[in-house]
């Protein structure tokens, strides 16, 4: 096992009805300001018990926090929340919207000259942040117990990720329930985002970590098994609460200890959001099933342990329960609804030279766990996604 630090100081309140609890996690006097989307929050009745469990505080909102959180919007909050001497931050939506408050905690405070920086030096350049919290909404990012976010600009088309100690949420508000209201769309997306989490942490190569392998095991099968339940049926409390609590623990730090990580398909997921609007999740299922054709050599003895544990195979050439394997989790990703070959989005060969062209711009030319994914590696992988 590699040598690791944890620290997560995230407090977690899950259950039904915990929004109410609000009242005891954010300081009495504070100035709120409350963030949230395009108002999905509005229509299924948690902006209305957000607040009442704000109750009498100081309270500004700023709403329109887009899929893909824009810098030239978050930027609009950071002068809104400066102007009022705004004290503590409140995210009440999905990924998106938690992700553009973390940047709008530690722009407010941030001392150089234009907070695009953070994302330059990719939050190495945060010292200090805004006191923040969030009530999610949709079970994907699990921005809510991390310390990490994207923000896109517009303007020349990057996304780019920052993350700082300093941007933890204070603490995380998990209600199931505010999940029913989902469209099918989400919960793919959610299903699918936290599945690659956990793929990019542990499908790299063996490092003797047993304890992280299995609770990554554990989350796969788990999303595997509730997902489709929650396409099914929709308002089934305990499927969508498995989800929640899966889509948190992807994604929180805990399954990364002492291991090697990829995050190859991420990288090349931001260019072709930023490119062409995909969804996040979209651009994962189109990429994950390629990259693991492509490396099936540097990634076998984790691909044939991921075959046998995840997906039962045991019988057959080692080549051929890989293959099954990566053909499964492909099939699943379809299956929630997420479309895994480039061409489901209308995008063709004529497209990848930009996205390469991106890649390079970004310094994105060695990923993954051996740095051994270079431009052409990309390549071959978005040829085979077509
Ligand atoms: O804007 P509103 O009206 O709220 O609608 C949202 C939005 O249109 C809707 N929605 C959310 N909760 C709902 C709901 N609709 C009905 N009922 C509910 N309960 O869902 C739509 C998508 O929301 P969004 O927040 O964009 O989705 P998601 O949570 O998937 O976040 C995606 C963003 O997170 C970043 C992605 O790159 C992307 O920008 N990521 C952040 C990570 C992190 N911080 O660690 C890691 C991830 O890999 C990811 O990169
Ligand atoms: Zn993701």
């Amino acid at each position: 096992m590699l040598n690791f630090d944890f620290y997560n100081p995230t407090q977690i309140m899950f259950g039904k009805g915990r929004i109410a609890d609000l009242d005891k996690v954010i300081p009495a006097d504070a100035r709120v300001l409350v963030l949230y989307g395009g108002g999905s929050i509005k229509q299924n009745g948690v902006f209305d018990q957000v607040m009442s469990a704000l109750g009498a505080r100081s309270i500004i909102e700023f709403s329109g926090i887009e899929p893909n959180p824009s810098y030239e919007t978050l930027m609009q909050a950071v002068d809104s929340a400066k102007k009022n001497k705004i004290e503590f931050l409140l995210a009440v939506g999905g990924g998106s919207v938690i992700d553009g408050t973390k940047f709008i905690a530690a722009a407010i405070l941030f001392d150089g000259e234009d907070p695009w920086a953070i994302l330059e030096k990719g939050g190495r350049n945060v010292t200090q942040a805004l006191p923040f919290g969030s009530v999610l909404t949709l079970p994907a990012t699990g921005s809510e117990m991390n310390s990490g976010g994207v923000v896109t600009r517009k303007s020349i088309k990057a996304k780019m990720a920052f993350s700082s100690r300093h941007c933890f949420p204070k603490f995380s508000i998990l209600d199931p329930a505010t999940t029913f209201t989902l469209p099918i769309r989400q919960v793919g997306n959610g299903a699918v985002d936290a599945y690659v989490h956990v793929m990019e942490q542990y499908m790299t190569y063996p490092v003797n970590s047993p304890v992280q392998d299995r609770f990554a095991e554990g989350l796969l099968t788990t999303l595997i098994e509730e997902g489709p339940k929650a396409l099914a049926s929709p308002e089934d409390y305990d499927v969508r609460a498995n989800l929640m609590w899966c889509a948190t623990m992807a994604l929180n730090g805990v399954i990364s200890t002492g291991v090697p990580q990829d995050w190859s398909t991420h990288m090349i997921g931001h260019e072709l959001t930023a490119l062409h609007g995909i969804d996040h999740a979209q651009t994962l299922a189109i990429v994950l099933p390629s990259m693991l054709r492509i490396r099936k050599e540097s990634k076998r003895a984790k691909l044939l342990q991921y075959a046998e544990r995840v997906w039962g195979l045991r019988d057959g050439s080692e080549d051929s329960r890989i293959d099954r394997a990566i053909t499964m989790t492909q099939d699943f990703f379809e299956q929630m609804g997420v479309k895994t070959r480039l061409a489901d989005y209308q995008l063709n060969a004529g497209n990848i030279p930009p996205i390469l062209a991106a890649l390079e711009t970004h310094r994105m030319v060695s990923l993954g766990e051996k740095r051994d994914v270079t431009l052409d590696v990309s390549r071959q992988v978005l040829e085979l996604s077509l």
